[in-house]
């Protein structure tokens, strides 16, 4: 429906065209509000953040962004800030100067981008956080990301599944919980996500989290640390299971999972009389889905890293020539400054039994799982 002020801008813009002015405003306004000017930016460079090449996931990321943007007519400069934090700024910076078009960004701290992304404003440059939000700008127009609460809730549905919590099994079940690293928002959501599931059960004492641990505070990895998960992980088996057996541990991501077992196998885990706890984990990285197989993880969330760069280049393309980027949430990412507009995609869980889907959707050859 044409409101008012619609109808004047409209008015307005048959008047500009007429007398053949710009009418970079009318376009905006008619393709339901780009606030950057120019239309004309196919050939462009865009500059593709990411945090490090530490995990797999994240090479994989930059690369599928990298072919996408070029097969959609865009130049990329691709860097990765190696978990430091000033390193992504000068990394953003120098993008800005260098005039690129837009910025996708997956932040190593989400509250560290404040100050260079009021510049790229400045520069009337575009931004779009890429699986992690940006906090506290209201300099980021765009989100795409996995449904992060949705992941926790898989991973722990998957614990109580397999324990046969909901099928009346009372247990008690040794349990322990990580979280990822407490400057990512992703984390929050995976928590609570997972908590959401395990509260009643925590509650009738069916769970029980030996060594006390149950707040994020206290179970936050930095930077995702597998040997970090490890170090801690040792000393939960130290502290709380000399003389019991740990049932399930919640690991929020596969670099985690991989040090976590090799804490249990440490101590004696991975053998037929003391096998394995459930260990869950997240990004279907190679190694994980290997360990998977062999019978050690137990679980891991699949998010198709292909399917993020192609929502990521839908939106980021649109803004660029003058469409509308589509975005599917437009209530649930508040970044502490506004509701960013997201593309949510769907996270799937993968254990022993489908493992297939990996191969089917051609995520990994056949012969790359032996
Ligand atoms: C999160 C991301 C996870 C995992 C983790 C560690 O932000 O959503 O999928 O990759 O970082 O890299």
């Amino acid at each position: 429906m044409l409101t008012v002020r619609g109808a004047r801008v409209a008015a307005m813009c048959a008047g500009l065209l007429a007398l053949s002015l710009t009418a970079t405003a009318c376009g905006q306004e008619a393709v339901g509000g780009s606030r950057y000017k120019s239309h004309d930016n196919k050939g462009g460079t865009i500059g593709i953040a990411m945090p490090t090449k530490s995990s797999e996931r994240w090479i994989a990321d930059g690369k599928n962004m990298a072919k996408q943007f070029r097969q959609a007519g865009y130049k990329t400069d691709l860097q990765y800030g190696e978990d430091d934090v000033r390193s992504q700024v000068a990394q953003l910076e120098n993008m800005i100067a260098k005039g690129h078009k837009l910025l996708v960004i997956a932040p190593i701290n989400g509250s560290a981008l404040t100050d260079v992304l009021k510049r790229a404003h400045d520069a009337n440059i575009p931004v779009i956080s890429y699986d992690r939000l940006i906090l506290g700008t209201k300099n980021v127009d765009f989100y795409a990301t996995f449904d992060n609460f949705k992941v926790g809730v898989l991973q722990a549905q998957y614990i109580v599944d397999r324990l046969g919590l909901p099928k009346g099994r009372k247990g008690p079940f040794n349990i322990e919980l990580f979280a990822g690293s407490s400057d990512d928002n992703n984390t929050r959501y995976f928590f609570n996500g997972a908590m959401s599931v395990f509260k009643p059960y925590l509650e009738r004492k069916e769970l029980i989290v030996r060594s006390g641990q149950t707040k994020m505070n206290q179970l936050t990895t930095d930077k995702w640390s597998g040997s970090a998960a490890q170090d801690r992980m040792e000393d939960l088996l130290n502290k709380a299971y000399s003389n019991r057996d740990v049932d399930a541990v919640l690991s929020p991501y596969d670099g985690m999972s991989i040090g976590i077992l090799s804490a249990l196998k440490g101590v004696g885990y991975g053998t037929k009389s003391k096998p394995y706890p459930i260990v869950t984990g997240q990004d279907a990285e190679l190694a994980s889905v290997k360990s998977i197989l062999r019978g050690q993880q137990t679980q891991t969330i699949y998010k198709d890293t292909r399917k993020l760069a192609k929502a990521t280049v839908q939106m980021a393309d649109a803004e660029l020539t003058g469409g509308t980027p589509e975005v599917n949430d437009r209530k649930s990412y508040h970044n502490g400054q506004r509701t960013v507009p997201t593309f949510l995609l769907n996270p799937v869980s993968i254990d022993k039994s489908n493992t297939q889907i990996l191969v089917d959707q051609g995520y990994y050859t056949a012969s790359q799982l032996k």
